[in-house]
This record gives structure tokens, sequence and C-alpha cells, in this order.
């Protein structure tokens, strides 16, 4: 079903998530770009991927940086959107600046994204968004993150009656073991991480290799349209 070599452009895909789906996309055989907002670290990440892989520069907070980068990006055949600019906020100690910037950068930056893709993207295609549980079970700290994911569903929910036959697909992580912002998390929620764990069922959660099988169950089967698949190994159970 996965018909390789496909082109995934992949916007966070200099790190983390983005970054284990270029590498296992490139593995099987597909042509990818690796996007970030800087020059240096996109180049650095798609040399390490080999001669099937490219550099990409564009920040979600920056139209004029989304348009020349789709302009320039050739025919694509999915695009995968899993960038984020983390804000542990409070509505206690709100700072709604740092709050603006990560709602910016994850709703409207990525169906601006969507918009300036759409021209170049295959009507066999399709787009896959990053949200993540804590749109339904907020951590200590998520409250823009929170919001923000939610938003990132209803945009999945439009965009999939709007675009169409293009795909839209969205992936719903929990907390995954082995990413940055999980292994390096401060003292609190590395607690609240670890109760979670304990009282999943199998006490145990994701790992970044969990999320990119699921990304590519999304990614290459015709049939799944409009999805949300939640990832969290049933943390959302309990
Ligand atoms: N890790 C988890 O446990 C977890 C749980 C639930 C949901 N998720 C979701 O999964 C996705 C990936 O998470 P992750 O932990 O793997 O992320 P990460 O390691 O922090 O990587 C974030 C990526 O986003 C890019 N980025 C940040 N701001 C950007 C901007 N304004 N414009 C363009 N690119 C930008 C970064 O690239 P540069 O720094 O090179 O610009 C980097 O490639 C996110 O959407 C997150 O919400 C993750």
């Amino acid at each position: 079903m996965t018909q390789s070599p496909r082109h995934l452009v992949i916007v966070g895909g200099t790190k983390g998530l983005g970054l284990e789906i270029a590498r296992a996309a490139v593995a099987r055989g597909d042509r990818v770009t690796v996007v970030g907002r800087t020059r240096e670290v996109a180049e650095v990440e798609a040399k390490k991927l080999g001669e099937n892989a490219l550099a990409g520069v564009c920040d979600l907070t920056d139209w004029a940086s989304l348009e020349s980068f789709f302009d320039s990006v050739g025919p694509i055949d999915h695009l995968v959107l899993a960038a984020l600019d983390r804000d542990q906020n409070t509505i206690k100690d709100f700072r709604p600046d740092d709050a603006a910037r990560t709602s910016l950068m994850k709703n409207v930056g990525y169906a601006a994204s969507v918009h300036y893709a759409l021209p170049h993207l295959s009507p066999e295609g399709s787009v896959l968004l990053f949200s993540g549980l804590s749109m339904w079970r907020p951590m200590p700290g998520s409250t823009t993150i929170s919001m923000a994911n939610a938003g990132v569903v209803g945009l999945g929910n439009s965009l999939a009656v709007e675009i169409a036959p293009v795909r839209v697909n969205v992936i719903t992580p929990g907390v995954v073991m082995g990413t940055e912002a999980v292994d390096e998390a401060d003292p609190v929620r590395a607690e609240t991480y670890e109760r979670l764990r304990q009282r999943t069922p199998g006490k145990r959660l994701p790992e970044p290799a969990h999320i990119v099988a699921a990304a590519f169950a999304l990614i290459d089967n015709p049939g799944i349209n409009a999805a949300n698949l939640v990832v969290d190994a049933g943390m959302h159970l309990i």
C-alpha cells in the first residue's frame, strides 16, 4: 500500500517525532524534506538522513516564509505538520504573549501551511496534523498546549471537508517516552508522567517508534480519512 517513493514534507522534521518519521520514511525509500526555522539545523539533519532528504526553512508564525517555502518545494505527496514551540503556562500565572506565540504557530500556522501547500499537494496525497492528549487530559503547565491541540482537531475536521480529495488525519500522541520534551521534563511534570505510566493499562507509555508506525498507517491507507488516531497506550482511560 505504500507505493514508495513518495515525497513527504515534514514541518517540525528537524527534531523529535517529526525527525523520527523522516528517518523511517527515508529507510523505506521515500523522499523527505525536513523543515524547521533554521537553515543550518535543517541542513545538518537532512545530510544525516542521506541523499533522499532535503532541508527546508520556514517559520509557522511568518506567512511570507511559508509562501516562499511551499512555492519552492515542488510536488508534495504527504504533508506532515509536527512542529511545536512549547509554552509552559498556567491561568494563575498566565503569560499571554507566550500563549499567543504557541497558539499562533500551532493553529493559524498549521492552517496557513495547508493553504500555501495546497496547489502543490497530490490529490492522492494526505495531510497529517499533530495534536496531543493534553487537549483532553491537562498536565501541569499545559494550558496553552491543551487549547492549541484541541484547535488542531477542529482544523483537521474542517480541512477534511474543504480540501478533499486530499485526505486529512490527526494523530494524538499521549506522553511519549524517549522524546526530549518528556525525558527532560521538570520534576513536577516528570512525577506526573511517572504516575500516569503506573496507572496506564500495561503500565507503559508509547515510544517514538509507535508514533511513527501510527503516522504511516494514516499516511498510507486511502481508507483512513478525517480520523483522529489516539496513540497513548490507553492513558485516556485513566
Ligand atoms: N513529545 C511528546 O510526548 C508529545 C506528546 C503529545 C503530542 N506531541 C506533539 O507531537 C509533535 C512533535 O513533538 P516533539 O516533542 O517531537 O517536538 P520537538 O522535539 O520539540 O520538535 C519540535 C519541532 O518543531 C519545529 N518548530 C518549532 N517551532 C516552529 C515554528 N514556529 N515554525 C516551524 N517549525 C517550528 C522545531 O524545529 P526548529 O527548532 O529547527 O525550528 C522542531 O523540528 C508536536 O506537535 C507535539 O505537540 C508530542
